[in-house]
């Protein structure tokens, strides 16, 4: 049987250093991933005012005197030493897998005109935009669009190369995933379920992004109501007024109360239609026999909404708005995934009692789960 995943021009010692490249290159992307939210969420975002150096230095100024000359170079942005250091470290690590993936493109050119070799090239260029992306984060002032759009790029990194990693899991030689046929159907019947569910994520994060970045983490400082109100006085116009001009300082956010309120309802209710839609999504998986997916991306779910109710009734402490960053890209990666294996899962020719479907063809060996 035809398996989607393969292609022929796949030899195993190509593969494998392609599989440890996007494996080492996923993991690498967590830790850019989770640097910037940091970053981010620690306020230190114009920690470096300039870029790619900080205050010219190819690290960080941490002795006194290159403490001094950097603070009369730049009189407006005196520096903060707990804030260059994250913009740094986490410019390096995004350095690092910048390489790796050009790593990858090159052994990609071993296939030339298959699928893998665009995605790589893909990949590169995303990696590129988000390059200017963080630039552009210094340069504009934390300007919310840009702040939103690269935690957008960074998130589309991870998928990409997990979703490499997951493809190159299931070539050759793996025999790809075969599953019982009416495990199969069940599953194919609930697909536009999965990406409906994936797609709200999505837009959650991007929500997210613009709450992180406009300050409305704190607008409604209660939960389940806010102000003390189910539906408190709102301004959508101005909250989702994406053609905030360029130019201010936006660290700390320039919007009115009423503006950061709109957005963070926004984000409430956006996690209400992800609950509703992955909870389903879950529920039907389980009825399809697939127990551990339904389990786990409830769990993951369960864990996520916890950790942004957290986030508001502490009042923002760091370490769980970073976990709560951290829960989105686990969250994503698990919809991806599921989403990834239903499309590409195949029936397996025989029924429960091990009897071929189809006379005359015998796989009952190639059992397997989604
Ligand atoms: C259901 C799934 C959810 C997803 C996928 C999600 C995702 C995100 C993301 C990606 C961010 C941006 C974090 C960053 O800047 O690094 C964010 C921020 C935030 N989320 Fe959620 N969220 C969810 C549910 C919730 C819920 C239920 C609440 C609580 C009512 C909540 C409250 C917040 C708050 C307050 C912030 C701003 C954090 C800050 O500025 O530091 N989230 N969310």
């Amino acid at each position: 049987m035809h398996n989607p995943a393969f292609d022929s021009r796949d030899s195993g010692a190509h593969t494998d250093w392609r599989l440890r490249l996007a494996l080492a290159g996923t993991a690498l992307a967590v830790v850019v991933v989770v640097l910037g939210a940091f970053t981010r969420l620690a306020d230190a975002g114009l920690g470096c005012p300039d870029w790619p150096g900080c205050y010219g230095h190819l690290t960080w100024p941490d002795e006194h005197h290159e403490i001094e000359t950097a603070n009369a170079a730049f009189p407006h942005a005196p520096v903060e030493t707990d804030k260059t250091w994250p913009e740094m470290v986490h410019r390096y690590f995004a350095g690092a897998l910048l390489l790796l993936v050009g790593g990858l493109t090159v052994l990609a050119w071993r296939r030339r005109g298959h699928r893998a070799f665009k995605q790589t090239h893909f990949l590169l260029a995303l990696i590129l935009l988000q390059a200017a992306f963080g630039m552009w984060t210094v340069t504009l002032k934390l300007w919310p669009q840009v702040v939103t759009a690269h935690l957008l790029g960074g998130m589309a990194t991870l998928s990409m190369l997990w979703l490499m990693v997951e493809r190159l899991r299931n070539a050759p030689p793996s025999k790809g995933r075969f599953i019982p046929a009416h495990e199969y159907r069940l599953l194919q019947k609930i697909r536009p379920l999965a990406f409906a569910a994936t797609g709200a994520v999505v837009l959650q994060i991007a929500l997210g992004g613009w709450t992180s970045s406009n300050y409305a983490a704190l607008a409604c400082a209660d939960f389940p109501t806010c102000h003390g109100e189910w539906w408190p006085q709102t301004d959508f116009r101005q909250g989702f007024n994406i053609a905030q001009q360029i130019g201010p300082n936006y660290l700390g956010g320039t919007l009115e109360s009423d503006a950061r309120t709109a957005i963070h309802v926004a984000h409430r209710l956006g996690a209400l239609l992800v609950s509703i839609l992955v909870l389903a999504l879950a529920a039907f998986a389980w009825r399809a026999g697939s127990h551990r997916w339904a389990a786990g991306l409830a769990g993951v779910l369960l864990l996520q909404v916890s950790l942004g109710i957290a986030n508001v009734v502490m009042f923002l402490p760091l370490p769980i708005a970073v976990a709560h960053n951290a829960g989105a890209a686990v969250l994503l990666l698990g919809l991806l995934t599921f989403c990834y294996r239903i499309q590409t899962a195949q029936p397996r020719v025989s029924n429960r009692d091990g009897i071929p479907e189809k006379p005359g063809v015998d796989n009952t060996a190639l059992a397997g789960t989604l």
